[in-house]
């Protein structure tokens, strides 16, 4: 029995895993361990619980306003012990997050072999996004096993001289398969009705302060000029995020600002909206498949792939190229039409299956997996 420790710790993470531990589960020759960080608490429970995935460890390291600081040791404290007691043959880590990272450099002080889902996205700039390009090139250096989303991730890969990188597309598009319902409505798509539904959303740590003023500000105009226009706002638990939202934002009767959404909500709300505004990482992988003009309101975006396909086009975090590209998009029904067709560039939702492949290849294959 090949025993496969998968570690995640807050909400986007748990959406690309959860369909991946689903499909582990499936495997005979592997016995799935699932350990949370707890890195988010609410936020992530909401995702194990629609996707009915129990933890077998929950190291509950969350705290209120935590720093990086914070988030680091507690996850080194605990996970020691994880590690220590299942001796698992491969640790599964996703993307760019501390509980990532902390988690791959733990494996790598224990000599256990790492497998990193969604590898080889890089913007090359380590403060942006912050410290998620760190962390990500970190995790690298460590994994034995890459699991890259695309062609483009792949070939980052290969310049940095890494080895042993399957291209599997992406398991968020394994997670849409679950959730989204064409038939779909809610209390908001009632509100909205004939309106246009703009879905809102923002946390990115290196944006907070001025960048996120002026990304509500130009929003707050746009809602004061255009009465046709709806937004929704689902809003992350961060309480330095909720407080420029409600200053800003607050009192618009065209804004509704809702706490998070359970993520086959949230992926039916995407799926109903007319145009997305957003610093996601994730959701700038949903909206191509969904065919969903986004604005990333981002100076950089490792995902090219959806600027290319043309769903999404980077805006930056000044007031006037938001407010710019906005307009533009309300009323230019010709570049409207351009970002909204549908386009494939993060896989078929067959990534987690790709991956449980490649995993029992690596245990039970000819090839010689050097790191
Ligand atoms: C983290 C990740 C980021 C990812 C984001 C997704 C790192 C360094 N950052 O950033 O890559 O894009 O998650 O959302 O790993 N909070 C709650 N309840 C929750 C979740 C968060 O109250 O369920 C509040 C807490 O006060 C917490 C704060 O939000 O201290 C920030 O959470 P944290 O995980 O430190 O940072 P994120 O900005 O969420
Ligand atoms: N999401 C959700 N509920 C919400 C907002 C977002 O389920 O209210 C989902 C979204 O579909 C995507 C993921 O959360 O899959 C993105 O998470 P987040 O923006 O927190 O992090 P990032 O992707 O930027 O790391």
């Amino acid at each position: 029995m090949i025993k496969v420790l998968s570690v995640f710790g807050t909400r986007p993470e748990a959406i690309k895993m959860c369909p991946l531990v689903k499909e582990l589960e499936k495997e005979e020759k592997i016995k799935s361990v699932v350990c949370v960080t707890g890195q988010h608490r609410e936020m992530l429970d909401s995702v194990l619980n629609i996707f009915g995935v129990k933890p077998d460890y929950d190291l509950s390291i969350m705290k209120e306003n935590q720093t990086l600081f914070d988030v680091t040791i507690s996850i080194l404290d605990k996970i020691k012990q994880v590690l220590i007691k299942e001796k698992p043959d491969l640790v599964l880590v996703h993307g760019d997050t501390s509980t990532a990272f902390v988690t791959a450099l733990s494996c790598f002080y224990e000599r256990i072999p790492v497998a990193h889902v969604e590898a080889g996205l890089r913007t090359y700039d380590i403060y942006s996004p912050y410290p998620e390009e760190f962390n990500r090139q970190a995790i690298t250096l460590i994994s034995t096993l890459n699991f890259a989303p695309t062609e483009v991730a792949k070939s980052q890969l290969l310049k940095e001289g890494r080895k042993n990188i399957y291209v599997t597309g992406n398991t968020s598009i394994d997670a849409l398969k679950y959730t989204v319902d064409s038939d779909y409505s809610s209390d908001i798509t009632e509100w909205v009705q004939d309106s246009k539904l703009i879905v809102l959303t923002a946390h990115r740590r290196e944006n907070i302060g001025t960048p996120m003023e002026n990304m509500f500000k130009a929003i707050k105009s746009i809602t004061e000029e255009f009465l046709d226009v709806k937004v929704v706002y689902p809003i992350h638990m961060n309480p330095k995020v909720r407080d420029i939202a409600k200053r800003i934002l607050g009192d618009n009767p065209n804004v509704r600002i809702i706490e998070p959404l359970d993520v086959s909500d949230f992926h039916n709300l995407l799926n109903k909206s007319y145009i997305i505004l957003t610093d996601s990482g994730g959701i700038q992988e949903e909206a191509p498949s969904l065919g969903k003009p986004v604005l990333v309101m981002r100076d950089t975006t490792e995902r090219p792939e959806g600027v290319q396909a043309g769903t999404l086009k980077l805006v930056g975090t000044e007031f006037e190229n938001i407010y710019n590209s906005f307009k533009q998009l309300l009323t230019d029904k010709i570049e409207y039409n351009r970002m909204s067709s549908t386009a494939n560039p993060y896989g078929d939702g067959t990534a987690s299956k790709q991956i449980v492949n490649a995993i029992l290849d690596y245990f039970e294959g000819e090839k010689n997996y050097e790191n």
